[in-house]
């Protein structure tokens, strides 16, 4: 533990008084009420902040666990809740989004503007055929056109499938082909960081790969007029679909249950797995972690900076903040452009008063702001901010006192939370007028979530010693299963180890021995985290022996990295001798462009070590956790008598 973890941060009293959950005894009583009527809990908040067309009569419908079902019986639609209900609450010309362009130019879109074009857009999908229950893969970069294209998929019933606008073409063909999308919905170019770089492009690439014949088309959103290619009857441009389209359009009521949107994460096995998320449920989780967690008022201007291509995009961008009638900032550029002080800039010009960010940027900024004054928070007036958040990673303690003191000028409550792609929304996480922090503790559960630490058997552990993290119960935002894999659904989150009774997160915690806060110790799968993004070792393996020409073999392992969490390191084995010096550099340059084309950037490993083989036991098995070891450059302490060849583990001490 470090030096910070014994300091404890109260809730400023002012927001104590004034907050949604004002006070410790305010959290206490709704875990109560949760833990004494568990259905009526969530059916009363379901009640408060969603509007259903048709009222539900059931919570929780167990029959069939673990695939759990939430108010089935109920219908609603997101996108009637997001905009028309604020709109017939007189909130029509609040602002919903600001959005502010990598170049800096800056657009207000109203509650009302937004349903117009959402419904336009929503009319526009309907014009060329897509239907309830279909999927559309978006492959946007941030824009309030992506917002749209996700709220009018919402309101026709359609699935939306967002894939991250880094992503390759690859990994863009095989989320199209595992969704059977009909449609892609994409941009010429995005702009990020002043430069220009394609989309339109590799949505082209991505088709032309094959597999891909269930898409009918690909509207076009028009971003930086670049050149593009063009397949006549397959190709739109969006403006064009739309401009003709009534601004009226019937939500489509749907079930509770009906799948709201899929969203790809990496899991254990080379093959990432489509997350299904509900409608109802997950709206509730949406609304109300978002009014809770970041105490969001009627007057805060609120900013989650993730992309759109993230499940923190799509709860904190997408879908919590619009259903609360909330303004919010959608940004299109990134931390570092024109300067490493945008976001502080951005924090000034617009006064924004809840910031939601990741632990990488801010470490990141915290780099650049100690090599240049001017790009300090304190060259900023950071005065709107009142609460602050963090996201994706664990937030080390020093980065944590950094962004309290320097961005929050010690005023601001942080908010670490803890949660997944498949949990919807906030799991662990402090409440900024009730909770009282600890540097590096996402402090304690949701009311409602019922997070607990156990052992192999499920067990719980005493406080202070380190298990597995589970959820005991099912909560409304919970994954419903696995696109087309429920099979393996069941197998990764409620494995039998645990009598298929919990909900299993992948990772470890270790819970204060006196105040039970809970700290994430980390993945215990192969399940890497470089700067917030989920990556599984195992695909960036399949990825490096995809390369035939070169690869016999490759293991992939994380290591510690002081800016991104963990850096990718991959041990390879070439059908060639082994290289060195400057020969071993271009290859590795190689195998990173070609990792970065079979998967994205995102997955190109930091270090490569190149062996004539990799230290297996005498059974086989590649000795991972070895290879961990060598990765951090710790001297290895591990019994190598079973080794194969000792004599890699010099070969492996050089990183390329
Ligand atoms: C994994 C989930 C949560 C949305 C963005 C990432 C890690 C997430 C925290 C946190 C420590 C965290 C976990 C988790 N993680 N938040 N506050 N403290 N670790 O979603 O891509 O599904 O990744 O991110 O390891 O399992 P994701």
């Amino acid at each position: 533990m470090s030096e910070h973890a014994s300091k404890l941060y109260p809730a400023p009293e002012a927001l104590a008084r004034a907050a949604h959950v004002p006070g410790m005894a305010a959290y206490e009583k709704l875990v109560a009420e949760a833990r004494e009527d568990y259905e009526g809990y969530w059916s009363r908040l379901a009640r408060e902040l969603v509007s259903w067309k048709k009222p539900f009569t059931k919570a929780l419908d167990q029959s069939n666990a673990p695939f759990f079902k939430w108010f089935e019986d109920g219908t609603l639609n997101v996108s009637y809740n997001c905009l028309d209900k604020n709109v017939e609450a007189g909130l029509g010309d609040k602002t919903a989004i600001i959005f502010e362009a990598d170049d800096g130019k800056v657009t207000k879109v109203s509650y009302k503007a937004l349903l117009d074009k959402t419904c336009q857009m929503a009319n526009a999908l309907k014009a060329q055929g897509v239907k309830k229950g279909d999927r559309v893969v978006i492959y946007m970069s941030m824009s309030v056109e992506g917002v749209v294209a996700m709220q009018a998929c919402a309101r026709i019933g359609a699935t939306h499938s967002v894939v991250f606008g880094g992503f390759s073409a690859q990994s863009l063909r095989d989320r199209i082909e595992d969704a059977r999308a009909v449609m892609v919905i994409t941009a010429d170019e995005q702009l990020r960081g002043g430069k220009q770089l394609p989309l339109k492009a590799i949505v082209d690439e991505a088709i032309g790969l094959g597999g891909c014949d269930s898409i009918k088309s690909v509207i076009v959103y028009k971003r930086t007029g670049g050149n593009i290619a063009w397949t006549a009857g397959r190709d739109q441009w969006m403006h064009e679909l739309t401009a003709q389209q009534s601004t009226t359009c019937e939500p489509e009521w749907v079930s509770a249950e009906h799948p709201l949107f899929l969203l790809y994460t990496s899991g254990s096995t080379g093959k990432p797995k489509g997350v299904q998320h509900s409608t109802g449920g997950y709206l509730l989780m949406a609304a109300l972690t978002t009014k809770w967690t970041f105490d969001l008022k009627p007057d805060d201007i609120f900013w989650c900076t993730a992309d759109i291509g993230w499940v923190t995009g799509h709860t904190y961008i997408a879908y919590g903040p619009l259903a609360l009638g909330a303004t919010e900032i959608v940004f299109e550029g990134v931390p570092t452009y024109p300067d490493a002080g945008r976001f502080w800039k951005m924090i000034q010009d617009h006064k924004v008063s809840i910031f939601y960010t990741a632990p990488t940027a801010i470490r990141s900024l915290i780099k650049a702001a100690e090599s240049n004054e001017a790009v300090h928070p304190k060259k900023y007036d950071l005065s709107s901010l009142r609460i602050l958040g963090s996201v994706g990673e664990p937030i080390n303690p020093a980065a944590w006192e950094w962004y309290h003191e320097h961005v929050g000028g010690g005023r601001c409550p942080i908010v670490d939370t803890f949660w997944q792609t498949e949990t919807g929304g906030h799991m662990i996480t402090p409440l900024p007028g009730a909770t009282p922090l600890v540097p590096g503790s996402c402090t304690l559960p949701f009311p409602g979530i019922d997070a607990a630490v156990v052992d192999e058997t499920g067990k719980d552990v005493p406080w202070g010693q380190g298990g597995i993290l589970v959820v005991k119960k099912p909560w409304p935002s919970m994954i419903r299963t696995i696109w087309g894999d429920p099979e393996r659904f069941k197998k990764s989150y409620y494995p039998a180890d645990f009598q298929g009774k919990y909900y299993l997160a992948g990772d470890g915690a270790i819970r204060d021995e006196k105040t039970g806060y809970f700290t994430i110790t980390g993945r215990i799968d192969d399940v890497l985290n470089v700067s917030g993004h989920r990556m599984g070792t195992m695909e960036i393996e399949s990825a490096l022996v995809s390369c035939t020409d070169l690869v016999a073999e490759a293991a992939v392992v994380g290591r510690p990295d002081e800016t991104t969490g963990e850096a990718i390191c991959a041990f390879v084995v070439l059908k060639r001798p082994r290289p060195t010096g400057d020969e071993a550099k271009a290859i590795a340059k190689q195998l990173r462009d070609w990792v970065g084309k079979e998967i994205g950037p995102i997955a190109k490993p930091k270090d490569i070590r190149f062996g004539d083989n990799l230290p297996k036991t005498r059974s086989g098995k590649i000795m991972r956790r070895l290879l961990r070891s060598v990765a951090k450059g710790e001297a290895v302490t591990q019994d190598t008598s079973t080794l194969e060849n000792p004599a890699i583990l010099d070969q492996l001490g050089q990183a390329y």
